[in-house]
């Protein structure tokens, strides 16, 4: 691992360019909030969030080659082959705004993932979110999307002004075909085996930063400030 990463930015200071350049890994299991942080911050420190979630669903909604082979995985819960992740991401890191720092949110998810990451990039912070499953399983259950904006809402904890409709545009909200309970059972059992590991592997690398994700979304904002450097 390259010194630079377990200090803030150490890399860009060393090479003369401003502090606020920030590279963060978001982890944590399925429902719990990682995408609601994600994109508050990235909005915040203008850096690009980088969901490979997100990206996955585009690649799906495309109808290409790639999509259609993800599109099963994602359905049943599964995680989609490295490769496959790995050759979307690799196109969106290139990006130029992707040199002035990322907020990684879903990647990586097992530890073949993260050692590729390390061949790519040195990271400042990880930060890992976590609640029992069964709020997990009661935020899964309950969420909503826009199909067309991706605006996220909840029944219960985050309803729109108008029932079943966007905020933004209007559209129909529609719920994510991985939302359903079995699928939601082997996301969370996927998280438990693949995934959960790595927390010990960033902890090694003196790189987690443990956030509790209970509370309203501006609550869990002010930890998340709070375990990263200021602007
Ligand atoms: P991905 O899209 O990454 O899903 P996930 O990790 O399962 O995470 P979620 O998007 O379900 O939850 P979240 O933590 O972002 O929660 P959110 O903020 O929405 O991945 C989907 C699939 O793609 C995977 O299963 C896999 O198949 C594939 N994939 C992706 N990356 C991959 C990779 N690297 N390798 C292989 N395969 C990959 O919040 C959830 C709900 O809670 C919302 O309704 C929200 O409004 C509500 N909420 C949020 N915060 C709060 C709060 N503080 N209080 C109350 N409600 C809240």
């Amino acid at each position: 691992m390259p010194r630079d990463a377990r200090s803030f930015g150490g890399r860009y200071r060393a090479a003369g360019l401003p502090r606020r350049v920030l590279r963060v890994v978001f982890l944590g299991p399925p429902g719990v909030g990682k995408g609601t942080q994600a994109s508050r911050l990235a909005t915040e420190r203008g850096i690009p969030h980088l969901s490979t979630g997100d990206l996955l669903r585009a690649t799906v909604a495309a109808g290409t080659p790639l999509g259609r082979e993800a599109e099963g995985y994602m359905r049943a819960g599964q995680l989609v082959p490295d490769d496959l992740v790995l050759r979307i991401l690799a196109g969106r890191f290139a990006e130029p705004d992707a040199r002035a720092g990322f907020l990684l949110d879903g990647f990586p998810r097992n530890l073949a993932q993260a050692s590729r990451l390390e061949t790519m990039t040195a990271l400042d912070a990880v930060l890992s979110f976590d609640l029992p499953a069964e709020v997990l399983v009661a935020r899964l259950s309950g969420r909503r999307v826009c199909p067309v904006c991706h605006s996220v809402y909840h029944i219960t904890d985050h309803p729109p002004k108008v029932a079943g409709r966007c905020d933004r545009d209007g559209v129909e909200l529609v719920q994510r075909p991985d939302d359903r309970p079995e699928a939601i059972a082997t996301r969370l059992a996927v998280y438990a085996e693949q995934t959960a590991p790595l927390l010990d592997y960033y902890r090694a690398r003196g790189l987690l930063r443990p956030i509790a994700a209970d509370g309203s979304p501006d609550e869990v904002a002010a930890r998340v400030r709070a375990a990263l450097p200021p602007p």
